[in-house]
């Protein structure tokens, strides 16, 4: 099995391949002009290979560059090409939202057609993704990492919330996690592009210790708005579990600003700010995780 990463989060590869005990190839630097340069010096014919690249912000460079690093090692004949994108960018645009077209499944195009077999993301936004054909995907689950969090292990009968009725199942396998826990259900509505509002709570938080579940934070306004809902219902603590630390716009201190006691997120995306303004955030890493699922391809 051989390793390779892009540019997008290079200490969580490196994290992987020391929990493979495996080397990792970087091989990718630019060009004056920007356009990316792929240097696989190494003979790859016949191996497993595997491809390290979340495509978070910059997503449109980054899934390029995943694209032309997977074009070079088909050029050099891999048996297969894995690429391992914990955080899978266009996954909101799975084609509900007024319409539109499904820009998630051009991006799985592009994929297949630079020559990626299996990719494996983790918490993948659109489940529809999952339906389509022609690429073997392994979506794997960050929940059982936050549920072994210590200070969300000791919370006494917490109730654990989904900020909006697309995050219902998550929210409820998360509460068998912790030994079938309440669920409370909040719902959300968009007002226009990032901007949400939340209307109304389905279920009791009175007095209760509550654990809101979600897949991505982007603006943080989903956390924001959730949090002050519940914390206006009369919840006591708030803990945040979600798996994608997006953290575009003011999201930092949209978090910090927030009702929430701690916000718990993965290092699938590496942080592009200095996180010290949001001492509210910390993340457990995914590397262990990816590790045992590479090791077990
Ligand atoms: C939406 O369906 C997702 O599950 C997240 O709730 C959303 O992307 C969070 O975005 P933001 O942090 O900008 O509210």
């Amino acid at each position: 099995m051989l390793l390779f990463s892009g540019n997008a989060n290079i200490p969580l590869a490196r994290n992987i391949a020391i929990a493979l005990n495996a080397t990792l190839d970087l091989t990718l630097s630019q060009y004056s002009d920007g356009e990316s340069k792929i240097t696989v010096h190494q003979e790859i014919q016949n191996q497993d290979v595997f491809i390290i690249q979340p495509t978070s912000f910059p997503a449109n460079h980054n899934i390029i560059e995943l694209c032309l690093l997977a074009n070079t090692l088909r050029a050099k004949q891999a048996r297969s090409i894995t690429a391992v994108v914990p955080y899978f960018g266009y996954g909101r645009h799975d084609g509900d939202l007024n319409n539109g077209p499904s820009n998630a499944k051009l991006i799985m195009d592009l994929l297949i057609a630079s020559g990626i077999n299996r990719l494996i993301t983790l918490d993948v936004h659109s489940k529809r993704l999952q339906k389509f054909l022609g690429l073997d995907l392994i979506n794997i689950s960050a929940m059982p990492l936050f549920a072994n969090i210590p200070q969300i292990r000791q919370l006494q009968e917490p109730v654990i919330v989904s900020p909006d009725t697309g995050g219902i199942k998550r929210s409820q396998e998360f509460a068998k996690l912790l030994g079938n826990a309440s669920t409370a259900i909040l719902s959300k509505q968009r007002c226009s592009g990032n901007k949400t509002s939340t209307a109304s709570i389905i279920g009791n938080v009175v007095n209760r210790n509550c654990i809101i579940v979600d897949d991505i934070i982007d603006t943080g306004n989903t956390i924001y708005t959730a949090a002050a809902a519940l914390k206006d219902q009369g919840a006591q603590q708030i803990y945040v579990c979600c798996t994608h630390a997006v953290l575009s716009e003011n999201a930092l201190m949209c978090l910090q600003q927030s009702a929430c006691d701690k916000i718990f997120a993965t290092d699938s995306i590496r942080p592009k700010h200095d996180l010290t303004s949001a001492p509210k955030l910390s993340f457990v890493s995914i590397a262990d995780l990816l590790a045992e699922v590479i090791h077990n391809r």
